[in-house]
């Protein structure tokens, strides 16, 4: 817990209240509430929690008026240009990087644990071949409870590193067999020849028919987006999943939460909207009626993948996403991508107008990451899985931290109550 370091004075109806304020490595200082209702009888209000810190942690910080993104201290761009998924898995797990050993050692327990109990084919058979999968994905991955009985206790120590290893190093086989089954092909087996990237793309591309192999350029860039998706502080899912955690719901209960979560376009579903978006507007020349909509006070319509509650400046994993999308579209050979020509000109023309600007509303994670997956083969039902897959490891990693917390307790917010007074029951005979 941070140190109190200065004092925050409020007061309500003459009464005067003491409240500690506490101040961060990086960020806002806060101002400490806990006490608050007990001593005035008063409760806070932030609905969306918009100026409300739930926990304190040490794995990632935004700033969002800079656009910088840290991994424990390390910047998203270096770590997407130097390392790997896993390697970027191990820190934010253990918070320190690792030693070429450690990382070894971490690479095979993943590796070797990437196959799910045969049993659990059984569950994909009982959804619809038109089922989303993320709707797979939520039924899959609550299940692991059903089957994973030995790493369900999340007061050994021992049981929620197999937890941790279990889900990480099974999420892209439950991803790609969802996919496999959508599209009505057999699932393929993991493969422990192949890197974490390599091999999702294997089980989901591969077929029994004929020999795949891996485009190693595909595998980087698939890495790379894993990296960019992997952690993001306090966003809705994780928040879902500590709150889930801190009734001591089982890891995978409280990771099929977050995928729940997740799968709002307002959220981790924005990449697929977003590339539908994109499609609707088609060509360039449509881009002003649908900035003109977004703009519309009268219309809820937004424009999917721009704004963000907390950057007010460029998510720095856009611009990553971006220089990506230039580089595996060449490499692809696909060249002059018309969806990627409207994505660029819908962001220029946004940027340039005042109501995008003035409200800081700039392209985030999700603006360009479904351009590059459709060119990988992914259809956009598969978009927010794979936001899912890399996010697990972010999940986990709070979560662990949650449990190591002695200030936990079960999350269990109040409310400001607008409804009826107490009153008496009316007989139906007098209504
Ligand atoms: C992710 O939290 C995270 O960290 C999430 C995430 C992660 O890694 O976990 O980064 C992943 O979820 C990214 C966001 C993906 N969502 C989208 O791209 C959907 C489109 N974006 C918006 O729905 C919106 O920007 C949010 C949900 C992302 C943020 O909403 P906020 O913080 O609640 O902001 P707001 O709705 O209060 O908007 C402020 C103003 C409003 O106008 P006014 O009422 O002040 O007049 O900006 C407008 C909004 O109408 N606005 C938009 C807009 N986003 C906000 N107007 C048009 N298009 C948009 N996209």
């Amino acid at each position: 817990m941070a140190q109190n370091t200065d004092t925050a004075k409020l007061t309500i109806k003459g009464e005067t209240y003491d409240l500690p304020i506490h101040s961060p490595t990086n960020g806002p200082d806060v101002v400490d509430i806990r006490k608050l209702y007990a001593q005035a009888n008063v409760f806070t209000y932030d609905p969306a929690f918009t100026s409300t810190a739930a926990c304190d942690s040490t794995i990632t910080f935004i700033d969002g008026d800079k656009g910088e993104l840290l991994h424990r201290g390390y910047p998203i761009d270096q770590l997407a240009s130097k390392s790997h998924y896993l390697e970027v898995c191990y820190l934010l797990l253990y918070g320190e990087l690792p030693s070429a050993e450690e990382l070894e050692n971490f690479e095979s327990l993943v590796t070797n644990h990437t196959m799910i109990h045969e049993q659990m084919h059984n569950f994909f058979r009982g959804f619809r071949r038109d089922a989303h999968p993320m709707a797979t994905m939520v039924g899959v991955v609550g299940a692991m409870s059903a089957f994973y009985h030995d790493s369900t206790d999340i007061s050994d120590p021992h049981q929620r590193e197999v937890a941790t290893i279990r889900l990480i190093a099974k999420m892209p086989t439950v991803a790609a067999m969802a996919y496999k089954y959508s599209i009505g092909q057999p699932f393929v087996y993991p493969r422990n020849d192949l890197d974490y990237a390599a091999n999702f793309l294997h089980m989901c591309f591969a077929v029994p028919a004929q020999d795949y192999q891996v485009d190693p350029i595909l595998s980087r860039a698939m890495d790379r987006i894993f990296t960019l998706h992997a952690d993001h502080e306090q966003n809705a899912s994780t928040s879902t999943v500590r709150l889930a955690s801190s009734s001591g719901a089982n890891p995978f209960a409280c990771i099929a939460a977050g995928i729940a979560c997740l799968w709002g376009p307002a959220h981790g579903g924005a990449n697929q909207a977003c590339l539908e978006m994109l499609k609707e507007i088609g060509t360039p020349d449509r881009i002003p009626e649908f900035i003109a909509r977004a703009k519309d006070k009268n219309d809820s319509y937004r424009l999917m993948g721009f704004g963000h509650r907390v950057y007010k400046n460029f998510d720095p994993r856009a611009t990553v996403m971006k220089e990506s999308a230039d580089e595996v579209l060449d490499l692809l050979g696909v060249e002059n991508n018309p969806i990627l020509q409207v994505a660029k000109e819908l962001e220029k023309q946004a940027l340039a107008d005042p109501y995008f600007a003035d409200k800081k509303l700039f392209p985030n994670v999700d603006f360009y990451s479904g351009i590059i997956l459709e060119a990988m083969g992914f259809p956009t039902s598969m978009f927010t899985p794979i936001f899912a897959l890399a996010r697990t490891v972010g999940w986990i990693s709070q979560w662990k931290e949650q449990l190591a917390d002695p200030q936990l307790k079960i999350g269990r917010p109040r409310q400001l109550y607008l409804g009826e007074t107490t009153r008496d029951y009316v007989d139906i005979e007098k209504r």
